[in-house]
């Protein structure tokens, strides 16, 4: 009999399937976590469309952050204009956080489309109408974590003024809405309505063929080791005093940024600093990645002058957005760091496996989303736990066999399987909303997905 036979029909049925693949020769590195029967739940209930243009007033929102902050931080202000019973004006970009980029929403994201998936949801307009045009706007910061019911009643301000304008939009929502409807919004917002521009897209499409031309599978490696990441966490470790002075300086001088005095060893026990590109590369290789590996870096540039030298050294098929595209295709991003973001955004959505070294905005969103398209492996290293291990193996306290082991082991339900959102004291300690959307867009039983529609 046809050792694949067992494998045809069978969709769903996941020791089956993963039986398959190791049958048809995709080796265990490759293969994504079992969903236990996991799967998208985030259609509107038939009765919940909007039934009317007529509004109570405008919002408009001012993004804050990088594109990932942004990026979430719109999909909440969708849910908080829907709670208000406001029009949304489209969003403003940041354009003074620390990457300086004057690219709008426009620049960025596909906005018919944005406008159209949304239109049973909530209305939103391209900008404000001329008759509000020259109402005073309403100003004000949203207050951090909200629930539903403080957008709700913002209606009475918003009847009041008509026009309010949010300062910020950064994690303004609770993460556990009660209304399993608006969870769904927040899904259908980040993950169907925000689109990049066709030119974004079309451009990540390319490379991701480019790069699988070259290699059946990639990995996306989130090397978080760029100077502003490195002055604002205060880690130094492997880098020179040199480099370690510029980086304190660079601290001192942003003001935002309130942790000045830093203890980079400390911080670095306490699981508090990204991975340097040498640990990075020791781990990749505990979890059996051999060094003929693909690996894609999301990232801009690495700091320190030993750059990425560490992991080529271990790892040297090495890709980035500036690697695959050719200067014609990069040159009309090149200038916007946010769009670049954007490319890699799209890389590492794509990859086989992705593998972030610190959990910033980009790791959670990236995370996320991958969990929502299916559970695709992400690998989520435990920093503090790994530190300990790598500097028992370099004090020769531990073989290699032994440490790879322990590694391996540890990780063994960190490769992004469902797994429910961990609740918190406060708001802060839980596990974000949109880093794990399970639950609320992630459903197992058929039947707790129908009662959700009907
Ligand atoms: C928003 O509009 C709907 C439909 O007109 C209404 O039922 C609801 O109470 C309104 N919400 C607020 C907060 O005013
Ligand atoms: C992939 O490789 C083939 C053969 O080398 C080439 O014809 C094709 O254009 C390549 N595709 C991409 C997307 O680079």
């Amino acid at each position: 009999m046809n050792r694949f036979a067992n494998c045809k029909g069978r969709e769903g049925n996941e020791v089956v399937l993963v039986r398959c693949a190791a049958l048809r020769g995709v080796p265990e590195i490759w293969m994504k976590p079992n969903t236990k029967g996991y799967f998208q739940c985030i259609q509107r209930r038939q009765n919940n469309a909007l039934k009317s243009r007529a509004t109570d007033g405008y919002l408009i929102v001012h993004a804050n952050g990088g594109l990932n902050q942004m990026r979430l931080g719109i999909s909440d202000m969708v849910v908080a204009a829907q709670l208000m019973n406001a029009t949304l004006v489209l969003p403003f970009l940041d354009h003074d956080s620390f990457w300086k980029d004057s690219s709008e929403f426009k620049d960025i994201f596909d906005w018919e489309h944005f406008i159209d998936e949304l239109k049973d949801d909530v209305n939103i307009v391209n900008s404000l109408p001329p008759n509000y045009a020259n109402k005073k706007p309403h100003v004000m910061p949203p207050i951090s974590w909200s629930k539903g019911s403080y957008y709700k009643d913002l209606n009475k301000l918003l009847k009041k003024h008509q026009v309010i304008q949010f300062t910020d939009t950064d994690c303004r929502l609770a993460n556990n809405v009660g209304n399993p409807s608006r969870q769904k919004l927040r899904c259908r917002a980040n993950y169907k309505a925000l689109r990049f521009t066709p030119q974004i897209e079309e451009l990540g499409k390319t490379l991701v063929d480019r790069l699988r031309n070259q290699t059946n599978h990639y990995i996306a490696l989130h090397l978080r080791y760029e100077k502003d990441m490195l002055a604002f966490t205060g880690c130094t470790n492997e880098l020179t005093e040199h480099e370690a002075e510029e980086l304190r300086d660079m601290r001192y001088s942003v003001k935002r940024w309130k942790e000045k005095e830093i203890n980079s060893m400390e911080k670095r026990l306490k699981g508090g600093c990204p991975m340097t590109p040498r640990e990075a590369a020791v781990f990749l290789k505990a979890m059996d990645y051999p060094s003929t590996t693909n690996i894609y870096i999301v990232a801009g540039e690495i700091y320190g002058k030993n750059g990425l030298n560490a992991l080529k050294a271990e790892y040297p098929n090495i890709h980035t957005h500036n690697s695959l595209a050719t200067p014609e295709e990069i040159e009309s991003l090149e200038m916007y760091h946010n769009r670049l973001a954007a490319l890699d955004y799209i890389m590492a959505l794509k990859s086989d496996v992705f593998v972030y070294t610190y959990d910033g905005n980009m790791a959670k969103a990236v995370k996320g989303h991958r969990m929502f398209e299916g559970f695709l492996k992400t690998i989520s290293p435990d920093r503090q736990e790994f530190v300990h291990l790598i500097d028992q193996m370099d004090a020769g306290e531990m073989t290699w066999m032994e440490f790879k082991q322990r590694v391996k082991e540890f990780h063994a339900d960190h490769l992004g399987g469902p797994c429910a959102r961990k609740a918190g004291a406060l708001p802060k300690l839980e596990e974000y909303f949109y880093a794990n959307p399970l639950p609320g867009c992630l459903c197992k039983s058929k039947d707790n997905n129908l009662k959700a529609i009907l």
